[in-house]
């Protein structure tokens, strides 16, 4: 897996006032979106175009496209919602699929509850949005699923990763050849004993929604 921490100073300001536990959920829901795009505009820099040709006012040139098929965008519910808007804002002619999975709180393990994605992502470059890479297991399973119905290359955002949760990651998708990049705003310092990330920003579904 290739990692890219968007190391910017932007992002880690923006990332400052989202772990602060004073910031209120509308503050919260607003900077998520801010930092998706910015993670989303380094993550997108390979996104498939195709040559075409425009008449500017002045003169006939040639540009990019988005290729066909389109981008497929990936939040895994129910945080990943979180940072829908702010994705498909710069990236708005992407299709939305959608994958809900949860961990069970003891064995830390990830159970996809729903699905609605397309059957056949043959040629699809996906988009997984989940803020927090904490153990990795939802991760996993995510790109499992996506590469099984045909992905062939998928990059997945988070907020924050954990060392732990990339090194999963890593392990579990050795032999893949589909290839996966991970676009992450910071690499935080570990997990704690209940698989929260350290420092973190405590549970982004919670802080996003409230606790439901
Ligand atoms: N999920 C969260 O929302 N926060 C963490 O720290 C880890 C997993």
């Amino acid at each position: 897996m290739r990692v890219h921490v968007a190391d910017h100073r932007l992002i880690t300001h923006k990332l400052t006032y989202l772990r602060d536990e004073r910031t209120d959920s509308p503050t919260f829901r607003r900077l998520v979106e801010e930092l998706v795009t910015l993670l989303a505009y380094e993550a997108t820099r390979d996104v498939r175009t195709e040559p075409v040709e425009i008449r500017t006012p002045v003169a006939t040139t040639t540009g990019i496209k988005l290729s066909s098929p389109k981008p497929l965008v990936v939040p895994i519910l129910r945080a990943g919602l979180g940072m829908l808007d702010g994705m498909v804002r710069i990236l708005p002619s992407a299709e939305v699929g959608f994958l809900g999975m949860v961990r069970n709180e003891e064995t830390l393990a990830a159970v996809t509850y729903a699905n609605r994605l397309p059957d056949d992502l043959s040629g699809r470059q996906c988009y997984v949005l989940d803020p927090m890479l904490a153990t990795g297991g939802t991760l996993v399973m995510a790109i499992q699923y996506l590469v099984e119905r045909g992905a062939d290359d998928i990059t997945a955002i988070t907020l924050l990763a954990a060392p732990e949760g990339i090194a999963h990651v890593e392990q579990e998708l050795a032999g893949l050849d589909v290839p996966v990049t991970l676009v992450t705003g910071a690499v935080d310092e570990r997990l704690n004993e209940h698989g929260y990330i350290v420092p973190g920003l405590g549970d982004a579904g919670d802080r996003l929604y409230g606790v439901v």
